[in-house]
This record gives structure tokens, C-alpha cells and sequence, in this order.
């Protein structure tokens, strides 16, 4: 979503004849796409806006934004705490950024634009981009869960889906334009509840608050977007993220399976194993429901890879659950997981209760929890070498001029031997040896 809101941001400066720079001393804006989930990213981001303050009095020009979570979770306190600060851009504001550059230099005053009601911008508005053929693409925004240690329902606001028929119109347009691989994104983006037809206003979700599970009659709608997004031609590639195991349903399994341009990554965060802390977390399923999720996924769709997130030191967190999280994760086998070290949010119902396991305990359950999972994504990547795999080239290859990086549908990183001209298609490759999650292919003449 981040990676989203900077190539927006970046493309409607473009769009109004800026260009963009790779390096600080020459230009003349400065922004921040910032980031709130946890403590770490925000104080970076303090530390670098510290820095600039320096570089502002030599050069009073120089204008500095910032623009996502943070200036919905801080708002003016920025201006207070960094006044060399010119520029504060909320989540759902981005095509405010031109006109608010425009006044910070015309009227050299601060400028500040919170988050509005709906989604802040309509497709046709984007900027678009020659040449590209992957695009991501935000179905819907904001949370209505309260997982009681996230901050997100309350920087990006509430939950608020794009109309069936929108999406698929910009589908069409993006594969017009050469694009062959969309992600659709959303912070919940299976809870996805398009009305069709209806403008986003009415595309509101009815309210979907803690305890309640998603309504049923909700529950065909992602699975159909992902159907009809198949149908597109000229589309190779679906992918989406993330998702929550309330809204993780048979459809939706039954769509991915039967539509082979759905991306074979289904990434599930199940944040504890510990049914205990689950519940602390008001995530609303057990360890049980999620486990028999994605047994029945596995089941449907064999060749699927399920990552997901782990909270570590959740408030209250004892050995015991822990140890159940560790358990979790040796019998779920997933094929990769991102573990996180608890940090208190602001406005979040956790932040009442005591952040009372040590940074050395953490740090424990941390990498011990990283050793684990990366001894089982090593033996799931090593069971994949020698079979034959569809891949989609992305990239040259960092470390080799004559090689292409290119990524399965379950999207581990594969390299062989091509030039810049298979970038964007798609190539039959035998999977060889794997090294640091990266596999060596040969490529099956088709
Ligand atoms: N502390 C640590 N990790 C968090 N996450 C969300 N909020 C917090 C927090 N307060 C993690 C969750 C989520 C991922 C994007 O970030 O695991 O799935
Ligand atoms: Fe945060 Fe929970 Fe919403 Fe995910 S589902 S964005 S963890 S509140």
C-alpha cells in the first residue's frame, strides 16, 4: 500500500512537471511516505526529519512533507515538534500533494490536509505509467476490525470498498496499457463488499465490528472480483494482499483454485498460536478455525504457499503461549512467516495494558521464532527443486548481467540465464538448486 501511495504520489508530481531526483542535495522537495504499524518505522522517520533541520537553514527553500500514517496518528503535533516541517499529506489526501507544494512555495506558509470521508481519489485520476507491466491496484481501503494492537482502522480509517465495476474498468485500462500482473490491495482486501454499479459513496461497508463475523452475503464478492479479473485479456497474473482468516472463506479457495492467473500465495496472518492471546487480540477465531482454513485450502488448491505474521510479546504474553505459537508454526509448516516484536500503538485498546515483556525476551522469541521458519521455508523451497514451474520474468538479475530474476506464482525468486527482453513474460522453467530463497532454473523451450 505504501509502495502504491509513493508511485501515486510520485506520478501525479510528474504529471504536474516535476521530476523526481534520486538524491537529497539536489532536490528542492523533500517527502516522507510514512509508516505507523509499529514504533521502529516511526521513530526512523523522526530521526531523519531531525537530521533535515540543518539542511533547512541552509537552504530555506527546501520544502518537507510528509505524507501517511504518521500525519493522521501525529497531525500537528509535527508542526509543533519539527517546525521546519512545511508540509503534513494524510492517507486519503494525495492528490492534494501539487496544489499543496504549489502553496507551500507561493505563500510560504504551512500546509496540512487530513483524511476526507471515501477514498480520496478516483481511477481515472491516476497517473499512468508507460510501460509497466505490473500495477497495484487498491480495492478497497481502511479496517473495520479492531485487533486490539493495530493502529490501522484509525490512520487509514474505516472500510471502504471500490465498486465492482470501477475495478474491473481499470483492470481493462491497465491491461490496455501493456500491464499483464495487477495486485489488488486493501488492508483487509477479502473482506472486500463491492455493491456493483453503485458510486464508492455507496459502496460503504454496513458496519462490521468487533465480534461480528463478516455476513455471509459479503462472502461471494472478493472471490467474484478475482474470477472477473481473470476474464480480463491480456491480464497473466493476479496477486492480492492481505488478508484476514475471518473473511478466508471456501469461495474464495474454490476462485483461486479453478482461475490458474491467481497468484499461488495466500498470505494469512495469524499474528499468535496461543488461543489465550488470540482472544487478548480480538482476532475472533481460535488456532483451531484457522488451522482447519487452511487445511481446507491446501486441500483445494494443493500447490498453494501460505505465508503469514507473528506478534511476539504481545501484553501478557507468557512462555506458555509462546511455546504455543512456536508449536503453531512447526505443525502449520508455512512457507514463510514475518515475525514482529510487539510495540504499543497509540488509540489501540492494547495500549492499556502493560508492554510487559522485556526487549531482551522478545528479542529471544524473535529469532528463535526466525530460525525456526527459516529451516521450514528451506526444506518447503528444497521440495520444489527439480519440478517444472510457470514464472514470471520481473527484473534482471542483481548479481548477473546475463541472468533475469523472475518469481513463480507462489512467488519464491527464481534466476536463470535471459536478457532484458523477457522482462514481463512468461517462461517454463525447471527449478534447480535453491540458495537464501532464491532458486537457479533452466528454462523449458516451449
Ligand atoms: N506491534 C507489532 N507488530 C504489529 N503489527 C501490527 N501492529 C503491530 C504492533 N503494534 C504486525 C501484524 C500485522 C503486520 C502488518 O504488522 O503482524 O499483520
Ligand atoms: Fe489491523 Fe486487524 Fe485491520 Fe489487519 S485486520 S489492519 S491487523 S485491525
Amino acid at each position: 500500500m505504501n509502495d502504491f501511495d509513493s508511485d501515486l504520489a510520485a506520478g501525479l508530481l510528474k504529471k504536474e512537471g516535476h521530476e523526481i531526483v534520486k538524491d537529497e542535495e539536489s532536490a528542492d522537495v523533500i517527502l516522507f511516505n510514512t509508516c505507523s504499524v509499529r514504533q521502529h518505522a516511526e521513530d526512523r522517520v523522526f530521526g531523519q526529519l531531525a537530521e533535515l533541520k540543518a539542511e533547512k537553514k541552509k537552504r530555506p527553500d527546501l520544502v518537507i512533507g510528509v505524507m501517511g500514517c504518521m500525519v493522521e496518528n501525529y497531525k500537528t503535533m509535527f508542526f509543533s515538534d519539527f517546525p521546519h516541517i512545511d508540509l503534513l499529506i494524510g492517507t486519503r489526501s494525495i492528490p492534494e500533494l501539487p496544489k499543496a507544494i504549489e502553496t507551500v512555495r507561493t505563500e510560504r506558509r504551512q500546509v496540512m490536509e487530513l483524511a476526507k470521508a471515501g477514498f480520496g481519489y478516483d481511477f481515472y485520476e491516476m497517473p499512468r505509467m508507460e510501460g509497466k507491466f505490473h500495477a497495484y491496484l487498491p480495492i478497497m481501503t481502511g479496517c473495520d476490525k479492531v485487533c486490539s494492537f493495530c493502529i490501522v482502522p484509525y490512520v487509514r480509517g474505516r472500510e471502504i470498498s471500490r465498486p465492482l465495476r470501477e475495478v474491473l474498468d481499470e483492470v481493462r485500462r491497465l491491461a490496455d496499457s501493456g500491464v499483464k500482473h495487477v495486485t489488488l490491495l486493501g488492508q483487509n482486501v477479502n473482506s472486500y463488499a463491492s455493491k456493483d454499479g453503485g458510486s464508492v459513496g455507496d459502496a460503504a461497508l454496513p458496519s462490521l465490528r468487533a465480534g461480528a463475523m463478516a455476513s455471509k452475503e459479503n462472502h461471494g464478492k472478493f472471490a467474484d472480483l478475482l474470477r472477473a479479473c481473470g476474464k480480463v485479456p491480456g491480464i497473466e497474473k493476479i496477486g492480492f494482499t492481505t488478508s484476514h482468516p475471518q473473511d478466508a472463506y471456501e469461495e474464495l479457495f474454490q476462485a483461486i483454485r479453478d482461475e490458474e492467473k491467481i497468484s499461488r500465495r495466500f498470505h494469512l496472518p495469524l499474528q499468535s498460536g496461543s488461543n489465550r492471546i488470540l482472544e487478548r487480540m480480538k482476532r475472533n477465531h481460535t488456532l483451531a478455525e484457522y488451522q482447519r482454513k487452511i487445511d481446507r485450502m491446501r486441500e483445494l488448491i494443493p500447490d498453494i504457499a501460505v505465508t503469514t505474521d507473528i506478534i511476539v510479546g504481545f501484553p501478557g504474553e507468557t512462555e506458555k503461549d509462546y511455546k504455543e505459537t512456536e508449536k503453531a508454526l512447526a505443525d502449520i509448516q508455512f512457507d514463510g512467516a514475518f515475525i514482529f516484536k510487539y510495540s504499543s500503538r497509540p488509540h489501540t485498546a492494547a495500549a492499556q495494558w502493560k508492554d510487559d515483556t522485556p526487549m531482551p525476551e522478545k528479542n529471544r522469541r524473535n529469532n528463535e521464532l526466525l530460525n525456526l521458519q527459516k529451516e521450514i521455508t528451506r526444506k518447503k523451497n528444497q521440495a520444489w527443486a527439480g519440478r517444472t514451474v510457470k514464472v514470471m520474468v520481473e527484473d534482471m538479475s542483481k548479481k548477473s548481467r546475463e541472468e533475469v530474476l523472475a518469481r513463480t506464482w507462489q512467488e519464491k525468486k527464481v534466476v536463470f540465464k535471459g536478457d532484458g527482453s523477457l522482462i514481463g513474460s512468461i517462461v517454463h522453467v525447471k527449478l534447480q538448486q535453491v540458495f537464501d530463497e532464491t532458486y537457479r532454473a533452466e528454462v523449458i523451450p516451449s
